[in-house]
């Protein structure tokens, strides 16, 4: 199968990458020309791991090409997949699909022959008939199909998660479309990984009732976790006591400083104004919105409880900056209003992460980034652990208790047992525990 991507950021070229792992001839296309020379020259533009190798191979092997030319990317194709961005718009937090639209304009004028066009940017229900409509317009002889096929990859286990997924979902009623994506997939077909075919409309839903859900049940658990610690039970115990029950699942009920990322925030917000649009309130999910939005900040007054209430002139060692580890990426990430909500109380703040200093300093100010961890906490009058990276997992206290100015952990992410580190002369605080 020829197949093209369009947009090579995260879900594209992960995506791109992975069907010519597949054995089919792939072309991801972009329109910024650096991304692509980046690309030619075997840089990847984002931190995934295993992708440069995934990348270098297919690449090699001819399969995978970059180019920023859409309509020689698109003439030959079989399959065209839309994975540009869809931020949220400022003002309204509806999708941003101008992206979209115009990559549907150019696709149109370059098609020739059969072609299935799938979106697989995360775009509001009913984005596949507007799509169908300006590539109809955009060329009126045109031979397509518009189809639906939303991804559910999770950063910094991207690959696995597209390779071995859950399900798959394929929004299509049109039967040379279905034929299209099955052979697009056949591997996944053939390993028997759970595909579920449906109607573009429910794809288009289903994207956003997924991340809703899961949004739900971190919330959930959030505010669990305060209940916690106010009747004195541990949310560890709780989760796995309610977890058991295969009707609830063990998995996302980590409490913590509450979601981030490129996907909860915004895809919650999109929900809304589709269900503002066609008047079915989603009152769970506007709950859980705030409910997060809330969580980030009291975060911070947390940290600053646990440093005795007042930290005008004190320092904070922060471990973490990313949303969650193994990526760079710093999108609606707890700790930007945790450190703000630190900074506007007088607190400085030193902070070390693996991979997110790049990105920290384009939304963070007057942070001092330290080149390790240990270097953070130097002199520091608390270490606020924001994101679980392994690097933190196994701290050698002695040291951490050298380089302290006070005997101060709080511990986001519950990484720790509270025996172990209390009885390394800490005061510890965690959440829900
Ligand atoms: C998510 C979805 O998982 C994925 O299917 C979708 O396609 C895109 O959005 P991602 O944003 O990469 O993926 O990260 P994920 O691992 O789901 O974590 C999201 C946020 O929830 C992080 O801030 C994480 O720290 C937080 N989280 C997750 C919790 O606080 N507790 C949990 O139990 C799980």
């Amino acid at each position: 199968m020829r197949v093209t991507m369009i947009g090579s950021g995260y879900v594209g070229l992960v995506s791109g990458a992975c069907f010519a792992d597949f054995g089919h001839d792939v072309v991801c296309v972009d329109k910024d020309q650096g991304k692509i020379d980046k690309l030619l020259a075997g840089v990847m533009p984002i931190f995934e791991p295993g992708l440069d190798e995934l990348v270098a191979r297919n690449v090699e092997a001819g399969r995978l090409r970059f180019t920023t030319d859409l309509p020689e990317g698109v003439r030959e194709a079989d399959a065209v997949f839309i994975a540009v961005g869809t931020p949220s718009r400022r003002g309204d937090g509806h999708a941003d699909l101008s992206y979209v639209y115009a990559a549907a304009e150019e696709i149109g004028r370059a098609l020739t022959g059969f072609t299935v066009i799938v979106d697989k940017s995360t775009v509001p229900v009913g984005t596949g008939d507007e799509v169908e409509r300006i590539i109809r317009e955009a060329n009126l002889d045109a031979d397509f199909a518009v189809a639906s096929n939303p991804e559910f990859l999770r950063e910094g286990a991207a690959i696995d998660d597209f390779k071995r997924p859950d399900r798959i979902v394929i929004g299509s009623d049109d039967a040379r479309a279905l034929a299209v994506l099955r052979n697009v997939y056949r591997p996944l077909y053939l390993n028997k990984s759970p595909i579920v075919e449906m109607s573009r409309r429910a794809a288009e839903l289903t994207k956003y009732a997924g991340n809703a859900f899961l949004a739900t049940k971190i919330t959930f658990i959030n505010e669990i976790a305060d209940l916690c610690e106010k009747v004195g039970a541990n949310v560890q115990d709780v989760a796995r006591g309610i977890g058991l029950d295969g009707r609830i699942g063990d998995k996302f009920l980590h409490a913590g400083p509450g979601y981030g990322g490129s996907c909860f925030p915004k895809d919650t917000l999109a929900l809304l104004k589709t269900a503002q649009d066609y008047e079915a309130p989603q009152r769970i999910v506007e709950a859980v919105v705030a409910v997060n939005d809330n969580r980030k900040r009291a975060m911070g007054r947390k940290v600053i409880a646990a440093m005795g209430g007042d930290v005008r002139g004190k320092c904070v060692a922060i471990l973490g900056l990313t949303f969650k580890p193994n990526t760079d990426d710093m999108r609606d990430s707890p700790a930007i209003a945790v450190i703000q909500a630190l900074q506007d109380a007088g607190a400085t703040v030193r902070a070390y992460d693996p991979e997110g200093h790049e990105q920290a300093k384009k939304v963070l100010e007057n942070v001092h980034y330290c080149d390790g961890a240990y270097q953070t906490m130097e002199g520091a009058d608390a270490l606020v652990i924001l994101t679980e990276w392994n690097a933190f997992r196994a701290l050698d206290f002695k040291r951490v208790k050298s380089l302290l100015s006070a005997p101060v952990i709080v511990d986001l992410r519950n990484i720790y047992h509270r025996e172990q580190v209390e009885q390394a002369g800490f005061e510890y605080t965690a959440v829900g525990r």
